[in-house]
């Protein structure tokens, strides 16, 4: 049996990196994943997995979104799981952000995010039940010299904390967790600055970057029935680095 047996879920920013170590454990758990994603090219890889469907999303588009969900429910009849992971970085610095790249960051992931919350609990709230897990970042927590991107995930932790009670009533759970830094294609570009990565890692308590499957096996948790009275909750997966 399953952790995830006769669910359906959405992963958004499912055609790569986290998301599609998401899509293919969710896939082995029973779930039927629809993997949403902005790249074509990923989404045909991702969609040879057995029980996961891709399909493009541009998380940012409100039109996008009621497209995308009526055509799932039209398709699979609900929608149990969203996880809203889809996301961009920049490490700018403050002096070379321009308003373009400020409002392009809070567009995708924070904007994207309160988009998918409110498409996806509309046939929630139908159906009675819902989980949603958001993937914000360590970076909200502490200062980190991202800028841009800590506030974007700072906006979706507070926007995550704010549906959940809302739509608790509605025996909808909505969670947030925190990665650290994570082997992914987001994070393959950071390996050139090597002395910093080394920093990064030496100023880690457990020693070492994350790997996907870790976040991965926390956000299946967080989706699932287990964590049946888990609402506004928040789980950092960082090896401790935001603990110091
Ligand atoms: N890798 C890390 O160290 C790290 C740490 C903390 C948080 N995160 C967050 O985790 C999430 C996943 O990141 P990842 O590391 O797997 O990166 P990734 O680049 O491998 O995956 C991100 C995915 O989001 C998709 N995407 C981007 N814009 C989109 C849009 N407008 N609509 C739909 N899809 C879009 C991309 O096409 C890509 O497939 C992101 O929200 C990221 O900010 C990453």
């Amino acid at each position: 049996m399953g952790r995830l047996d006769n669910k359906i879920a959405i992963i958004t920013g499912g055609a790569s990196g986290m998301g599609a170590s998401m899509a293919q454990l969710f896939a082995n758990e029973g779930a039927t994943v629809i993997a949403a994603d902005i790249n074509e090219d990923n989404l045909a890889k991702i969609s040879e997995l057995e029980n996961v469907e891709g399909m493009k999303l541009d998380v940012s588009s409100d039109e996008n979104w009621a497209e995308v969900t009526k055509a799932i429910v039209e398709k699979y009849g609900r929608i149990d799981i969203l996880i809203n992971n889809a996301g961009i970085s920049s490490h700018k610095l403050p002096e070379e952000l321009t308003d373009a790249d400020w409002a392009l960051m809070h567009k995708i992931n924070s904007f994207g995010p309160f988009l998918g919350i409110k498409h996806a609990s509309k046939y929630m709230k139908e159906a009675g039940k819902g989980s949603i897990v958001n993937t914000s970042s360590y970076t909200a927590l502490i200062g980190s010299g991202f800028n841009a991107y800590s506030a974007s995930k700072g906006s979706l932790r507070a926007l995550a904390r704010a549906a959940a009670a809302d739509l608790g009533k509605h025996n909808i759970r909505v969670n947030t967790v925190f990665p650290g830094v994570i082997e992914t294609p987001m994070t393959a570009g950071l390996t050139q600055y090597k002395a910093a990565m080394d920093m990064l890692v030496a100023a880690t308590p457990m020693g070492r970057l994350g790997q996907p499957q870790e976040v991965a096996n926390a956000i299946l948790f967080l989706a699932s029935d287990e964590a049946s009275y888990i609402t506004g909750g928040e789980l950092v997966i960082d090896g401790g680095y935001s603990a110091q």
